[in-house]
């Protein structure tokens, strides 16, 4: 099956030697073809260049899509999402208003441990059906790639029903999903106390199964104060890394914990929240392969510190940037609106956003050679736009949904 698509008033953060992920300054340039064509083979990017090179050859397809005008992205790869949960947390939201912190929230078995009760509780089923639904939304916004965790279980066989529900939206969804394995997002109330012990079943019972039963890509951690600790972290890593399971984990959202520098000793494919990070973290990242990964919409939703990106990258780091999709500190998965954020909150440029949000983030999930940009050989997943004036309008615009026609394995595929 050929497609092509003419008449791209701009083709977006294209590739002729793909690398796995842009560093520092090489952030800040973004290849585009203007009065582009984009040709499709087999679910895969075949060709692409401006429309005066396209010969009759390459011309001949199956379908003939005209973009009209609108420019063509290689679709945002959502790096750090929680999209399978149950209900909602808005109450929790206005005691936030009122004045209470999350650890305060959190403290009085609100905020995760809230959540943990409503998936226990939840059919696999209705988990299924509620996340398929979001993922829909997300479709629309423009992601082609998502990374769901699971965590609102916090016991063996609830952590597995959340990773068998990531495991059928992979089965069913036109997206490319990465699931990992979230064990240690909370410590439930039973634990409270002993939560040494609870560790010890994450290392002895939920690794070992997710592992044997083919269900998780990566395994996270919540390093930080008040949650787990980096000796807690280093036992649950290292437990990991012997069933060949990567770290991806949360770190230095509430307080400079470690978690950064532990997720260097363990070569996590990313570390994320990162709102404390001092010189001695961006001293550690420097020269890893630990992607820096910033989640713009949860500081924003709890109206917390923003992590230091410009410093970040003008230091020569890469950052990633992902919506950290979940009821409680961040019920959006727009990744539009993280672009925004991006340039607005953390004073990135819009190239350097547009690459946090696609071949960055496409590296945080362990996919940048096959997502992220548009390069021959790579999947056919991109979006065509509205007609905007230029690529800058998106960040700018922020609010409105500037996505038109979304292009899924090279098929158009519609959502609700
Ligand atoms: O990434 N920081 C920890 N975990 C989630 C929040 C989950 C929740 O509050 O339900 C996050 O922001
Ligand atoms: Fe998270």
């Amino acid at each position: 099956m050929r497609t092509i698509i003419k008449n791209i008033a701009e083709l977006v953060n294209v590739e002729h030697r793909p690398k796995p992920r842009a560093m520092g300054k090489e952030m800040a340039s973004l290849e585009t073809v203007k009065d582009a064509y984009l040709l499709v083979e087999d679910g895969k990017i075949a060709a692409f260049g401006p429309m005066g090179g396209l010969d009759e050859e390459d011309g001949r397809c199956d379908l003939e899509v005209d973009a009209r005008g609108g420019m063509v992205l290689p679709s945002f790869c959502d790096s750090h999402t929680h999209l399978v949960y149950a209900g909602s947390r808005e109450i929790e939201y206005c005691d936030k208003i009122r004045g209470l912190s999350y650890e305060e929230i959190a403290r009085r078995g609100g905020g995760i441990l809230n959540s943990a009760k409503r998936v226990q509780e939840a059919s696999e089923d209705d988990l299924y059906r509620d996340a398929m639904r979001r993922l829909g939304q997300m479709i629309g916004f423009g992601s082609g790639a998502v990374e769901i965790k699971s965590g609102y279980g916090m016991t063996v066989e609830a952590e597995m029903k959340m990773l068998r529900v990531i495991r059928r939206l992979k089965e069913s969804s036109p997206l490319t999903i990465k699931a990992t394995l979230l064990g240690a997002h909370g410590v439930p109330m039973e634990y409270r106390g002993r939560q040494g012990e609870y560790v010890d079943m994450v290392v002895r019972d939920m690794i070992p199964r997710a592992a044997q039963e083919g269900l998780a890509d990566f395994v996270d951690v919540f390093c930080d104060e008040g949650f787990f600790t980096v000796e807690e972290t280093d036992r649950m890593l290292d437990a990991a890394a012997k069933y060949g399971l990567r770290a991806k984990i949360h770190a230095n959202e509430l307080a400079c914990s470690g978690g950064i520098q532990c997720a260097v000793r363990h070569n996590a494919l990313s570390c994320d929240h990162l709102e404390f990070t001092g010189d001695a973290e961006i001293e550690a990242l420097l020269g890893s392969e630990t992607m820096p990964t910033v989640l713009p919409g949860a500081a924003f939703f709890l109206n917390m510190r923003h992590a230091p990106v410009r410093k970040m990258i003008d230091a020569g780091l890469g950052v990633a940037m992902a919506s950290d999709c979940n009821p409680g500190s961040s019920p959006s998965p727009n990744m539009q609106l993280i672009l925004s954020m991006a340039c607005i909150n953390y004073r990135m440029l819009p190239e350097e956003a547009i690459n946090a949000v696609t071949l960055n983030s496409a590296y945080a999930m362990g996919v940048s050679n096959t997502l992220g940009t548009i390069a021959v050989g790579k999947t056919a997943n991109f979006y065509i736009t509205k007609p905007i004036p230029s690529y800058e309008y998106l960040p700018y615009a922020y609010g409105e949904n500037k996505v038109s026609r979304v292009f899924l394995n090279g098929r158009e595929t519609t959502w609700q």
